[in-house]
């Protein structure tokens, strides 16, 4: 079954400048923990317990917060104060940790071909966590994702609906309906203007992806923005073969964006934080 989960961190993360500057994007704390640590919990619970972090320069946060850091550790050693490492403790004793760096910033595309060497042939998980995702009532979306996989073994989007005025910003997908909330992808445009979309069913960031993607990626050419795009390697995908798009349950903030990242606090704080649940 999967097992390995790839975090590609290496975004400049310029929407949140000055805040960026020297610190990574994926470790800005929603709340009380950072967004990548999200992330991996997500992994985690869908079972990928092998992470595997596409980073570049200025991202050492992120491998150490997933180390031992043994001066503060021994500091609140005996203390209150060490239960707030209860749940990084827990992400570290469940789950190993691997990087490779991605030495330009040459797009999603090229970020995921970087991390082949972590991944070798199999099937595999991504996420972007800069989308954090809340599934209260649910089965994380990773986790729904994986059970979808097992039934189809193929590569799978995850996907929402969006309103008209935001289509531009995201990978948009044309379907044929196989069952509720589940379609075969026909076609995938990235960033399209709303009047040219396929639909408003936009890409989000977790993806289950067959390792074949890799070759598809290497032959595919830089698209929108010089950048080597993974819509355009899914699309050839695609074409080749089966890619599911998943309209999963749950919801979905973009943290990458002040405004997503602004709501997410607010909802993290309000359902979980003061609820004790955090
Ligand atoms: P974004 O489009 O959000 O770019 O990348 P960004 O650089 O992180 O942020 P902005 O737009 O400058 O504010 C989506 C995801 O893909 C990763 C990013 O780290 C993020 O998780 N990525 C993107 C890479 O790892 N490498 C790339 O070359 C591009």
């Amino acid at each position: 079954m999967i097992k390995k989960c790839l975090f590609p961190v290496a975004g400049y993360g310029t929407r949140f400048l000055p805040a960026t500057k020297s610190m990574p994007k994926e470790m800005l704390p929603v709340v009380n923990k950072p967004l990548v640590q999200y992330g991996v919990e997500e992994a985690i619970e869908a079972g990928l317990t092998e992470i595997g972090l596409v980073t570049g320069r200025g991202k050492r946060a992120i491998a150490d917060h997933f180390d031992v850091s043994y001066e503060l550790e021994h500091q609140i050693a005996g203390t209150s104060k060490e239960q707030f490492l209860d749940s990084i403790r827990q992400v570290m004793s469940q789950a190993t940790f691997s990087m490779t760096r991605q030495q330009e910033m040459r797009g999603l595309g090229d970020a995921i071909l970087n991390g082949r060497r972590l991944i070798g042939d199999e099937a595999f998980g991504v996420v972007l966590s800069d989308d954090l995702c809340i599934a209260e009532d649910h089965d994380g979306v990773l986790a729904q994702m994986v059970a979808l996989y097992k039934q189809f073994r193929c590569s799978i989007v995850a996907i929402q609906e969006v309103p008209e005025d935001q289509i531009h910003k995201f990978g948009v997908i044309a379907g044929e309906k196989l069952k509720d909330g589940i379609f075969q992808v026909t076609d995938m445009v990235e960033k399209p203007p709303a009047d040219q979309a396929p639909s408003n069913l936009a890409i989000i960031g977790r993806y289950i992806l067959t390792p074949d993607i890799f070759e598809i990626i290497e032959n595919t050419p830089p698209g929108k923005n010089g950048e080597v795009q993974l819509t355009d390697a899914l699309l050839a995908q695609a074409k080749s073969g089966c890619v599911l798009a998943y309209k999963f349950k749950g919801t979905r903030f973009d943290c990458g964006s002040v405004d997503g990242f602004v709501e997410a606090t607010n909802y993290v704080y309000n359902n979980f934080y003061l609820k004790g649940k955090a």
